[in-house]
C-alpha cells in the first residue's frame, strides 16, 4: 500500500546512477501516478548547484515526453523535485537537509510523515551516510525506508563488516537492499513459470535437465568505468550479485507463499547447497583491441599489466536431491558481440532407439533485449515422409502482449520499497551465502595466496575466450543438430 505524504531523498542525486535510473525510474513511475500522492523528491549530493541546473541533469536520461501529456507531466515532475547540496560526514549538513524536509513536510495534511531516502551513492559515504540520515533526518512520526545499492562489500569479510555498520542505524526492515535483475520482468516471471505450470515443474530437476547456463553478455567495454571497474572485476560486477539471483530463484524449492520472508528463505537454502567455485570450473578472459576498439589494457584508468577479468565462466554445482550431478555455467562477458542475457536450460537426451542424432529439447528464456521464452521441440517435418525437426514453441513478448508496457527494473522496485515489499530486494543472509561461494576463486584471481592467474585474451567485439565451446562441452553441453536456427524475424 502506497502511504501518502512521503518524501523521497535521493542521496547522491548528481550522480549517474541517480541520472540514468533512479530519476528516470521516478519520473515513470509519477506519469504513471504510482507514487503516492502529493509526493516531494529531494536531491541531495556534494555539488553546488541551482534547481535549474539539478532539472536539467536529473531529467537528461528521461525519454519519450514529446507528446502534450509526457510534457506536461515532466513540468509537475521538475516542481516537485528540488536539491540541497551538503556533505557528507558531517552532522551539521544533515541538519539542515532535515529542516528543509521539515518545511516540506509541512505541506502535507494529517499527522503522518513518511520518508524513503534512496542511497546513489559511492561505497566509501555509504555508512556516515546511513548514519547521518538516522540520526538527523529520520521522521519521528511515520515509516523510513533505506535503499542502497551495490557493491555490498567486496568478499565475504567486507560484506559482513558493511551489513554489522549498517544494521546499527537500520533494520532489517526498513533497509532495501537493490539488486536490479529482480526488478526485472522474466526474472519476476521465473516464479510463475515454474510453480504455476505442471508440465514445467515435472521436468525441473537432475532427471530431465542436463545442463544449465545463465549468459550476461554487453557489446561494450568499460570506457570511462574502467578505474572503478579494476577493483572489482567482471565476477563481482555481475555473477555474484545479478546471476546468482536469477540462479537461486531458478532453483530455489516452491515457497510456501509468495510472502517475502518464504520467498527469500527458500533462495537462501538453495544457496547454501552450493560449495565454493573450484578453479578448474572457472574460465577467466579480458578483451584485447580489435576491430578499431580499444583493448582492456589501453584505458588510462587501468593499472597496465591488470589482470583483472573482463569475462567469466564458472560452473556450479547444487548438492541437494533436486539438483545433484547438474552443472549451472554462469557467464558474463564485456566487449563482447552482442547484448543479451538468457537462461539456456538444456534437457537431456531422449531415449535412443527409435531415434539417432536428435536435437535436445532446450527452454530458453531471454530476459533481454525481447523478453521472450522458446521451447525447443522435435517435430515431424510435414509431408508425405516421417523425420524429426528440431523447431520451436515460441512466446515472444512483443507479439504476444501487444500494447503492454514491461516497465525498466528501477520502477518495479522503487514501487515496492514505496509499498515496504522485500520480496525483490536482497536479504542479508542472501548476501553472506554468495559471498561465501565466491570469495575462495575472488582471492585466487587476486593474488591473495600466490601468483593471480592471467585472464586469456578475447578481442573486443567477439564471441568472448575461443576457449569457451570446450569450456562449456566439458559439462555436457550439445549444440543444436545441424540445420537448426532461430528464425530471424523472431528477433524483432
Ligand atoms: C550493473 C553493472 O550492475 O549492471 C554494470 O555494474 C552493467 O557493469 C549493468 O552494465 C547491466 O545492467 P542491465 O540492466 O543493463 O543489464
Amino acid at each position: 500500500e502506497l502511504k501518502n505524504n512521503t518524501l523521497i531523498v535521493v542521496l547522491g542525486a548528481s550522480g549517474d546512477l541517480a541520472k540514468k535510473k533512479t530519476y528516470p525510474a521516478l519520473f515513470g513511475l509519477y506519469r504513471m501516478g504510482f507514487l503516492p500522492t502529493g509526493v516531494k523528491i529531494v536531491g541531495y549530493a556534494r555539488t553546488k548547484m541551482d534547481n535549474a541546473e539539478y532539472h536539467k541533469r536529473i531529467t537528461s536520461y528521461i525519454k519519450n515526453v514529446d507528446d502534450d501529456d509526457g510534457k506536461a507531466k515532466l513540468e509537475e515532475f521538475k516542481q516537485l523535485s528540488t536539491y540541497v547540496s551538503g556533505g557528507y560526514e558531517d552532522g551539521e549538513s544533515f541538519d539542515k537537509l532535515n529542516q528543509y524536509l521539515q518545511e516540506l513536510d509541512g505541506g502535507f495534511q494529517g499527522n503522518e510523515r513518511h520518508r524513503l531516502f534512496y542511497l546513489a551513492l559511492p561505497p566509501s559515504v555509504f555508512i556516515p551516510v546511513a548514519k547521518n540520515l538516522k540520526e538527523h533526518c529520520y521522521s519521528k512520526a511515520g515509516i523510513n525506508r533505506i535503499i542502497v545499492e551495490k557493491p555490498f562489500g567486496k568478499d565475504l569479510e567486507s560484506c559482513r563488516e558493511l551489513l554489522k555498520s549498517l544494521k546499527e542505524h537500520w533494520t532489517e526492515d526498513e533497509t532495501f537492499r537493490i539488486d536490479h535483475y529482480l526488478g526485472k520482468e522474466m526474472v519476476k516471471n521465473l516464479l510463475v513459470l515454474r510453480f504455476a505450470n505442471v508440465a514445467m515443474g515435472a521436468a525441473w530437476d537432475k532427471n530431465s535437465i542436463s545442463n544449465v547456463q545463465i549468459t550476461f553478455k554487453e557489446p561494450f567495454g568499460t570506457e570511462g568505468r574502467g578505474g572503478y571497474f579494476d577493483e572489482f572485476g567482471i565476477i563481482r560486477d555481475i555473477l555474484q550479485n545479478h546471476l546468482m539471483q536469477v540462479l537461486s530463484i531458478l532453483t530455489m524449492e516452491r515457497p510456501v507463499s509468495f510472502a517475502a520472508e518464504d520467498i527469500r528463505d527458500e533462495k537462501v537454502k538453495v544457496l547454501r547447497a552450493i560449495p565454493p567455485v573450484e578453479r578448474e570450473d572457472t574460465l577467466l578472459g579480458q578483451y584485447v583491441a580489435a576491430n578499431g576498439k580499444p583493448g582492456y589494457l589501453d584505458d588510462d584508468t587501468v593499472p597496465h599489466n591488470s589482470v583483472c577479468p573482463t569475462y567469466a565462466a564458472t560452473t556450479l554445482w547444487i548438492h541437494n536431491p533436486r539438483w545433484e550431478g547438474v552443472p549451472f555455467i554462469l557467464k558474463a562477458g564485456k566487449a563482447l558481440n552482442e547484448a543479451k542475457v538468457e537462461i539456456r536450460i538444456q534437457f537431456k537426451d531422449v531415449t535412443q532407439g527409435i531415434f539417432k542424432d536428435i536435437a535436445r529439447n532446450e527452454l530458453v528464456l531471454r530476459i533481454q533485449p525481447a523478453e521472450a521464452m522458446y521451447l525447443k521441440l522435435n517435430t515431424k517435418t510435414p509431408g508425405l515422409y516421417t523425420r524429426a525437426l528440431p523447431t520451436e514453441m515460441d512466446l515472444t513478448y512483443k507479439r504476444r502482449f501487444t500494447d503492454v508496457y514491461i516497465p525498466e527494473a528501477y520502477e518495479s522496485l522503487i514501487l515496492d520499497a514505496l509499498k515496504g515489499d522485500h520480496s525483490n530486494f536482497v536479504r542479508d543472509d542472501e548476501l553472506d551465502v554468495a559471498w561465501k561461494i565466491f570469495t575462495p576463486i575472488l582471492h585466487w584471481i587476486e593474488g591473495k595466496n600466490g601468483s593471480a592467474p592471467r585472464p586469456v585474451g578475447y578481442p573486443y567485439g567477439s564471441r568472448g575466450p575461443k576457449e569457451l565451446d570446450a569450456f562449456i562441452h566439458k559439462y555436457g553441453y550439445r549444440r543444436s543438430a545441424e540445420g537448426y536456427s532461430w528464425p530471424v524475424t523472431n528477433m524483432s
